[in-house]
């Protein structure tokens, strides 16, 4: 299967745009303005209406549209996904952003994908993983010396994150009841019985799924796909106002 993964620097021109000039531009909706506010910082506000500026854009160029005709709808547990005109379009996004980077996984509806981004080498506490991975998880992640913990900590926390969002969940499946593993070439996906099934009832399998890390600067992003392993096409995103004019 071939996912696009774009990816889009919220860089100092843009942030120096505002949210409010991004947000009138790219056609930001008022429910996505609004969810927007929620953020303190303008910096993070901005980071916000680049992502959705992104998501419309890259959807709008696929459906020959403009970004401004597009709607969204969210899941019981506020994925979002295209609404009328283009509900039944045969594409699907999920989006994540950190720290001066955005990301949006492009692929086919009816398929499971997620992705996730985090700067890696931001210091963490690594007590999380300890009150939220799987116990496997925490005895493989305090097994490594210590300089390579904190990289495989951000593998676990943006592969899970990506196997959460692909659900379409979110933090609604315990982030225990699945884990992964880094012995292999690529992270290996288990999950245990009594994880949320799917949604036409079955138990999902770790074995269904592929997982995948790239690196961006200093970010780590992590793609998860319900699908055999496939191409991962990168794209990467130009701001209009960062042409040469
Ligand atoms: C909401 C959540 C899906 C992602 O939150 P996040 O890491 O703060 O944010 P990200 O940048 O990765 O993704 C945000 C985007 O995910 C999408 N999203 C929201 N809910 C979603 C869901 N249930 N499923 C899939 N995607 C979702 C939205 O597009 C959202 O952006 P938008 O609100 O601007 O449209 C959820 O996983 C969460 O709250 N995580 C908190 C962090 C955490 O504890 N993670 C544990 C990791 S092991």
């Amino acid at each position: 299967m071939e996912l696009e993964l774009v990816l889009a620097p919220v860089n100092d021109s843009l942030l120096a745009l505002g949210e409010a000039e991004l947000c009138a531009r790219w056609g930001l909706s008022p429910a996505e303005a609004a969810r927007g506010a929620a953020f303190v910082l303008p910096r993070d506000r901005a980071e916000h209406a680049s992502a959705r500026a992104v998501v419309r854009a890259e959807l709008a160029r696929r459906l020959r549209t403009e970004p401004a005709e597009l709607a969204f709808e969210r899941g019981s547990h506020g994925r979002p996904r295209l609404a009328a005109p283009f509900h039944d379009a045969d594409i699907d996004f999920n989006v994540a952003h950190s720290d001066g980077l955005v990301v949006c996984l492009l692929g086919p509806a009816g398929t499971l994908f997620g992705v996730d981004v985090e700067r890696a080498t931001r210091p963490r506490d690594l007590q999380v993983a300890s009150d939220f991975f799987a116990p496997s998880e925490v005895e493989e992640l305090l097994a490594l010396a210590p300089a390579q913990r904190l990289r495989r900590f951000y593998e676990l926390w943006t592969s899970k994150e990506a196997y959460i969002k692909a659900r379409g969940l979110g933090l609604a499946i315990p982030l225990d009841s699945f884990r992964f593993s880094f012995t292999h070439e690529r992270p290996l996906l288990t999950i245990e019985s009594g994880a949320p099934r799917l949604e036409d009832g079955s138990a999902d399998r770790g074995d269904a799924w592929s997982f995948q890390h790239l690196e961006e600067g200093e970010h780590l992003i992590a793609a998860g796909v319900r699908a055999e392993p496939g191409s991962l096409v990168i794209r990467r995103f130009t701001w209009p106002c960062d042409r040469a004019p």
